[in-house]
């Protein structure tokens, strides 16, 4: 491999999809992955099979069908979990299992309740086991940042010799800061004798907002893959943004001397999808992919960009896909336009009836809406293909409000062949259109959270609602998007419970789609 080229390691669908509410079923993370693979990661890591036999079920999809990266699936350094990923990777072409155990003090006494000898036998075990499903293994000595340095360079070292091709080097806690992150990846580099066997990775979470700064000391000193996941999602307060450390080596070449193979025109698309499936809304401020991310509020800003762009611009905003054309298509625009559109925005495989569908959803908004830009369509057609089975279906809605009235809704939903109607009041219209929901539905849960955003500016702007509702330990989510925020409000209450009420218990006796924390995890006997 060429000695400039970093390795990006997208760990979206699994260190991201443990981020507290984030909620993913298989369909939705192989979208996620499919688009993955448009943008260019060169690993999507998919899961951690033994979790649950959605994760299991996720990765093994994955793996047969998304070409182009390797899939990898995670483990921890134990035979069940090292059998349970070669599985779930058995049908893939590029595979790796990604295994990994605590090399701390303090995560090896009050965690494993192991001693260094045991770790480092556990880890050798792991990574020859691992070689029996794939010649591609990458191990990590969990919470290294605070790990004994020689210990970890033993285990590292005893790693590769059972055949290790990656070594990762996690700041677990996102302790570390940039300069000693990068001291302690050019030691290891200078210590362990056989490194040269491998490629070394870095994997920071964001606790102290260094994840990113982090990873790029890391490869300033020698490490060539980084792991990162989109809008930089994950535990706590996350893991290293894919788009920003992307952005900085591509920006700040002439000092990182260093290259990605990201096609960089896919980050914005890319955001956007994780951000609607997983229902986490990006910061505004956000660098590369907020929505103010190049926007010139001041003046003198603005006329300095209309003049040069790069007065205060240091990236082409169409380097990451942010520039849409506004006005694609109209009210008189026909079906043939709109599918010559959806083809070039990279939607080649809709069956007939998708198309159809988002046809008439197309032409339902343009009777309301003058200009649909591509984001509108972008909208529509996830709305389209994240349909899932409806138990209930809204068939009519009418809302009541003003400044002296009650706000009230009256709803008529289909269930099989019954029509439910209710009508209720509320504090507001959506408080009283949920309620009518509920009433009619009768599905306990309670809502954990609601939001509204619009798709592009302007008062008929398609408004995008997502809403989390949780029953026991499980959250479902659900979306809906429409030039009527009421509707689209209404829209996302209902997927939700449909999500709910159609849930699978898989083989574990835990519902399909969800899986351990990390804390579950340990306690499983290691
Ligand atoms: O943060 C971490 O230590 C991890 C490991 C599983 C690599 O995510
Ligand atoms: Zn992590």
């Amino acid at each position: 491999m060429d000695q400039n080229r970093v390795i990006i390691f997208d760990t979206t669908l699994r260190d991201g999809e443990q981020s507290p509410g984030a909620s993913l079923n298989v369909e939705e993370k192989l979208e996620i992955a499919k688009q993955l693979a448009r943008l260019g990661v060169d690993v999507i890591e998919a899961g951690f099979p033994i979790s649950s036999q959605a994760d299991f079920d996720a990765v093994k999809l994955i793996a047969e069908t998304v070409h182009g990266p390797t899939i990898c699936a995670l483990a921890r350094a134990v035979p069940v979990d090292v059998e349970r990923a070669g599985e779930a990777l058995k049908g893939g072409k590029r595979t790796r299992i990604h295994t990994f155990i605590a090399t701390s003090d303090i995560h090896m006494e009050y965690k494993l309740k192991k001693s260094r000898a045991e770790v480092l036998d556990m880890a050798v075990a792991a990574v020859k086991q691992a070689k029996h499903y794939t010649d591609d293994v990458e191990f990590s000595p969990e919470d290294a940042v605070r790990s004994d340095f020689d210990f970890m360079c033993q285990v590292l070292e005893a790693a590769i010799e059972a055949g290790a091709t990656t070594i990762n080097i996690p700041d677990t806690v996102g302790y570390s800061m940039p300069w000693e992150y990068g001291d302690l990846i050019r030691r290891i580099i200078a210590r362990v004798p056989n490194v040269h066997k491998a490629i070394v990775s870095v994997h920071c979470h964001n606790d102290l907002g260094l994840a990113v700064a982090n990873s790029l000391a890391g490869v300033l000193n020698g490490a060539r893959q980084v792991e990162c996941t989109i809008n930089g999602i994950g535990e706590r307060a996350g893991n290293t943004s894919l788009e920003e450390v992307v952005m900085a080596i591509k920006t700040r070449a002439d000092l990182m001397h260093v290259y990605t193979n990201i096609v960089t025109r896919e980050i914005y698309r890319t955001s956007r999808l994780v951000s609607d499936l997983t229902g986490f809304v990006v910061q505004p401020n956000k660098a590369i992919v907020g929505k103010n991310a190049f926007a010139h509020e001041a003046g003198i800003h603005q006329h300095g960009v209309l003049s040069h762009a790069q007065t205060y611009e240091i990236m082409d905003p169409r380097d990451i896909g942010w520039e849409r054309s506004e006005l694609v298509l109209g009210r008189h625009s026909g079906k043939h336009a709109l599918f010559a559109k959806l083809e070039e925005m990279g939607y080649t495989d809709l069956s007939a009836e998708q198309k159809e569908r988002i046809y008439q959803r197309f032409k339902d908004i343009a009777a309301k809406k003058k200009d649909i830009s591509e984001w509108d369509i972008e909208s529509i057609v996830s709305d389209e293909i994240h349909q899932i089975p409806e138990m209930f279906h809204l068939e009519y809605m009418h809302v009541v409000s003003g400044g002296s009235t009650i706000p009230t809704a009256t709803i008529r939903i289909r269930k099989g062949d019954d029509i439910l109607t209710a009508s209720e009041i509320g504090v507001g219209t959506v408080d009283a259109v949920f309620r009518t929901i509920d009433a009619i539905c009768n599905v306990p849960h309670s809502l954990v959270d609601y939001s509204v955003k619009s798709v592009t500016g302007g008062t008929d702007a398609l408004g995008e609602v997502t809403v989390r509702i949780r029953d026991g330990g499980r959250v479902y989510i659900g979306r809906g998007a429409s030039p009527d925020v009421i509707e689209a409000s209404a829209k996302a209450y209902l997927q939700a419970i449909n999500k709910l009420v159609s849930r699978v218990p898989d083989d574990d006796g835990r519902l399909t789609g969800q899986r351990m924390g990390m804390a579950e995890q340990e306690k499983m006997t290691v």
